[in-house]
């Protein structure tokens, strides 16, 4: 990497500082990297029509050129940019959902290097809604493409310390906009297909999805391993933890017996267990040799989303050697969350009666 220091520059989101944004946007003209907050998770930006940039991207992030990219537009406008052939449908989700978490993977244009999409003929697009990305788009006028800016693998961040934590020396400059709001990506749904498939569930619910396109399908990629080997990105190693998660379902008292069992296996061969929890489950697990933290209210999957990967990062930063965590409902925001989880997981979902 030809990068050496990496600068970071705090941006407040409700008084924007046009002159870190003009900066920026030279920066990224110029072919660097910036990483920027969205409203889902730090993106690692690079002009999206520079394929020396864009390559830039993969090296930082120790990311297989198989692995596509998304590209950030500014508004709606610009999709005929980076897009042919755009379905009739793209356009009404995106006056529903844009900007927002909402990816839609169409024909791409020829001006987007067939790297951005790892050598496909489709391009993912998405506007964020974010007022500093918002900005920058706006400032450097050419689309960016950014993918979440952790190193291969790892959890995406949300804040401007998980980038740093993850590619310090590996990106130029990194604006600090605080805590993202969402903290799982965008939902990306495929419009190139037959059937409009979403390939990840994200911001976006499946539920709020099928009011705007009823015959959408979903069918998780860790179900169909053949599925998973053919479609980039969607590898069941993802979102890793240093740690081995694994994700407990079945009634919550048995989820709950297995933990202790489990917890008190673990110490005893001298392991650190981390639990991650929903506040409901917080005095069944009291006292346990466990460090337990909390994701928020089961009820409430906006928080245990917006929070959940900062809590993965920061058990392994507590060096713990077993994350355990029980299995929520599927519903809403419920299933990024399962999906990250089941990623985080590499697939070990345990189920307890
Ligand atoms: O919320 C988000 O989507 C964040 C922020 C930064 O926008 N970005 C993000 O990017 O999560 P990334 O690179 O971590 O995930 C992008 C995924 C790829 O792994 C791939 O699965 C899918 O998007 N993707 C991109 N282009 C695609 C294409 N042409 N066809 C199918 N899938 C594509
Ligand atoms: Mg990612």
């Amino acid at each position: 990497m030809d990068v050496r220091q990496t600068h970071v520059v705090a941006v407040d989101a409700q008084a924007i500082d046009m002159q870190a944004i003009t900066a920026a946007a030279e920066a990224l003209l110029a072919g660097r990297l910036v990483a920027f907050p969205t409203e889902t998770v730090y993106g690692l930006g690079a002009n999206a029509c520079d394929e020396m940039a864009v390559a830039r991207i993969f090296a930082a992030k120790g990311r297989p050129a198989t692995d596509p990219l998304i590209v950030h537009i500014a508004a709606v406008a610009d999709l005929a940019m980076v897009a042919q052939m755009v379905p009739e449908i793209a356009y009404q989700l995106a006056a529903r959902f844009w900007p927002g978490p909402l990816t839609l993977v169409v024909r791409r244009r020829s001006m987007i290097p067939a790297s951005v999409s790892a050598g496909l003929d489709t391009v993912a697009v998405r506007v964020p809604a974010h007022p500093i990305a918002l900005a920058l788009l706006d400032a450097a006028r050419v689309p960016i493409a950014a993918p979440s800016a952790n190193r291969f693998a790892r959890p995406s961040p949300t804040t401007a310390q998980h980038v740093l934590d993850d590619l310090d020396g590996r990106v130029d400059l990194i604006l600090d906009g605080g805590p993202t709001t969402i903290g799982l990506e965008s939902t990306i749904l495929d419009l190139t297909a037959d059937v409009p498939m979403i390939l990840r569930p994200g911001g976006i619910s499946l539920e709020a999805l099928r009011m705007v396109l009823p015959n959408v399908r979903f069918v998780p990629r860790y179900l169909t391993p053949d599925i998973a080997s053919s479609a980039p990105g969607s590898l069941i190693k993802h979102y890793s933890p240093d740690a081995e998660l694994r994700l407990i379902t079945g009634p919550v008292a048995a989820v709950h017996r297995y933990i202790r069992v489990e917890v008190d296996l673990a110490v005893t061969s001298g392991r650190h267990v981390g639990v991650l929890a929903v506040a409901e489950d917080m005095p069944a697990l009291h006292g346990l040799q466990a460090l337990v933290v909390s994701l928020g209210a089961e009820a409430d999957s906006e928080t245990i989303g917006r929070r959940l990967f900062a809590r993965i990062r920061e058990l392994d930063r507590h060096g713990v050697d077993l994350i355990l965590v029980r299995g929520l409902p599927q519903s809403g925001l419920g299933l990024a969350i399962w999906d990250r989880l089941v990623r985080a997981a590499e697939g070990r979902v345990v189920e307890v009666s």
